[in-house]
């Protein structure tokens, strides 16, 4: 059964399109049901790793803003949230793809008017002297754009058990062991100001198990170990202004 990864970003909470998007997104219209679904204040860690393949562009930190919160609701912090789905379903990730329509919403409203992005906006990126420098693409919806990507991005935002056990399609193991996480290292015993990331007898996705099976004996692992880190850490931390 493939599952895909949906996020309602800011500006469409903003906007109160949340109900009109997920009407659209609806069994009735995709044959897709809900796996997971949280509302999460994106911190950063999260953010850079979900735009991960975009670090060095010149949009990147004004995308990390964005996922973020932080351009929408700037003088709210409380407000800055988005809402991550994971949908299950014959050719989830296709289908979703096709509501949310192309990436640039200018080129939305061209070539599929009526597709979720259609109804996003361009904004443009100003430097520090006010000087244009390109532009933010402010377009609603986030959707996994294939399979490998779809499987990162759920086991980023989601933890196995966000999802009822009949629906998840990822390996998950028990894991046997304390990990904790202080100051972007991983540790396995508690400090102060450290954070538990798992406990033995907690379930874990096998590949976070894997990579952090790794880490700890000092090894190069394929997962980062903030990717494995940020699903334990989503709405733990407060606000950062
Ligand atoms: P997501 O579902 O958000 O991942 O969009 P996508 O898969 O259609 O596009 P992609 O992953 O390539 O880009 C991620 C996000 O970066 C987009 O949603 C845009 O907001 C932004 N982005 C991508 N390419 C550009 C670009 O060329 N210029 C600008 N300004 N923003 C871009
Ligand atoms: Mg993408």
């Amino acid at each position: 059964m493939e599952q895909t990864l949906v996020l309602i970003k800011p500006d469409a909470l903003k906007n109160s399109l949340t109900g009109y998007v997920l009407s659209l997104l609806s069994e009735f219209h995709t044959g897709l049901r809900f796996a997971g679904a949280k509302i999460v204040h994106v911190n950063r860690m999260l953010a850079e790793e979900h735009y991960a393949e975009h670090r060095g562009k010149i949009f990147y930190p004004s995308l990390i803003e964005y996922i973020m919160g932080r351009l929408h609701y700037h003088d709210e912090p409380r407000k800055r949230r988005v809402i991550a789905f994971v949908y299950q379903g014959t050719d989830a990730t296709k289908k979703m793809r096709e509501i949310c329509g192309p990436t640039n919403p200018h080129v939305a409203r061209d070539t599929r008017p009526g597709c979720v992005r259609s109804l996003g906006t361009i904004v443009p990126i100003k430097d520090a002297e006010g000087k244009i420098i390109g532009d933010r693409m402010d377009n609603l919806i986030h959707a996994s754009a294939n399979d490998s990507d779809a499987e990162r991005e759920i086991k980023l935002w989601f933890r196995p058990t966000d999802i009822p056990p009949s629906m998840r399609v990822y390996a998950t193991e028990e894991n046997e062991d304390y990990y904790y996480f202080k100051d972007g290292r991983l540790m396995l015993s508690h400090e102060p100001g450290g954070r538990c990331l798992l406990a033995p007898g907690d379930i874990a996705w096998r590949t976070d198990l894997e990579a952090l099976g790794k880490l700890r004996r000092g090894e190069e692992a394929p997962v980062a170990l903030e990717a494995v880190a940020a699903k334990y850490l989503i709405n733990v931390h407060p606000e950062e202004e």
